[in-house]
């Protein structure tokens, strides 16, 4: 029998919600979890990690899957949210945009790191370009500081919107990297216009 469009519509928020009630059942905080998971599955993030940074980590679905996939890995974790603390993860309570706040992040650092993670998402507005425009600040603002804690061979991933700026954050990050990628994984809403962009491979010339 073939499917309209709203019956379609139906299955796929069904099949969506999954990832609340799943996350719910297996003590997650976020539904996210899922999707830093299908990242994972398709660019391999997890594998030869020691150190791993965490932006924008509040309420902790993304550093409880780190942890959880991460054995003898460094977590830092960071968001201007306090974030209830997960064991063996040392969470930074502070706004990613002031220098300061960098210079916390860089003073945590033993060593660079091989892996940043960025799901963070400006405050909505009701304007979905003007949140579209910060969002994407906050990723160009991801790329660059990613130069300064990542090792030579480091990944990075960062939550973006398809939108205003999109094109200007996808340079930046070829100026920056070898190789950039994009990926919506499946837990992500279908009608949001969030996808992720992948950076690997920091240029040095
Ligand atoms: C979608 S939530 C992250 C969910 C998280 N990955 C998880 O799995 O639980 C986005 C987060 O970005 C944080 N954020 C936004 N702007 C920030 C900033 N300038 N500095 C630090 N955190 C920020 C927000 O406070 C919010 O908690």
């Amino acid at each position: 029998m073939r499917k309209n469009k709203s019956s379609k519509n139906w299955i796929i928020e069904q099949h969506r919600d999954q990832y609340f009630k799943q996350a719910k059942s297996s003590g997650l905080r976020s539904r996210s979890a899922f999707k830093l998971l299908e990242l994972n599955k398709k660019f391999k993030l997890f594998s030869n990690c020691q150190t791993v940074i965490d932006l924008g980590s509040y309420p902790g679905g993304w550093s409880q899957m780190l942890k959880k996939n991460l054995k003898n890995c460094k977590i830092i974790s960071v968001d201007i949210k306090k974030m209830e603390q997960i064991e063996g993860v040392d969470f930074l309570c502070c706004d990613f945009l002031k220098e300061e706040s960098k210079e916390k992040i860089l003073k945590k650092l033993k060593n660079k790191a091989d892996l940043l993670v960025s799901d963070m998402a400006a405050d909505t507005t009701g304007n979905k370009d003007l949140d579209c425009i910060r969002t994407n600040a906050l990723c160009a603002e991801v790329i660059e500081f990613s130069s300064l804690v990542l090792k030579e061979s480091g990944v990075v991933i960062s939550k973006l919107f398809n939108g205003q700026d999109f094109l200007n954050v996808k340079n930046l990050a070829k100026s920056k990297f070898r190789e950039v990628n994009f990926f919506k994984p499946e837990s992500s809403r279908g009608y949001s216009k969030e996808t992720y962009i992948h950076c690997a491979g920091i240029r040095t010339l």
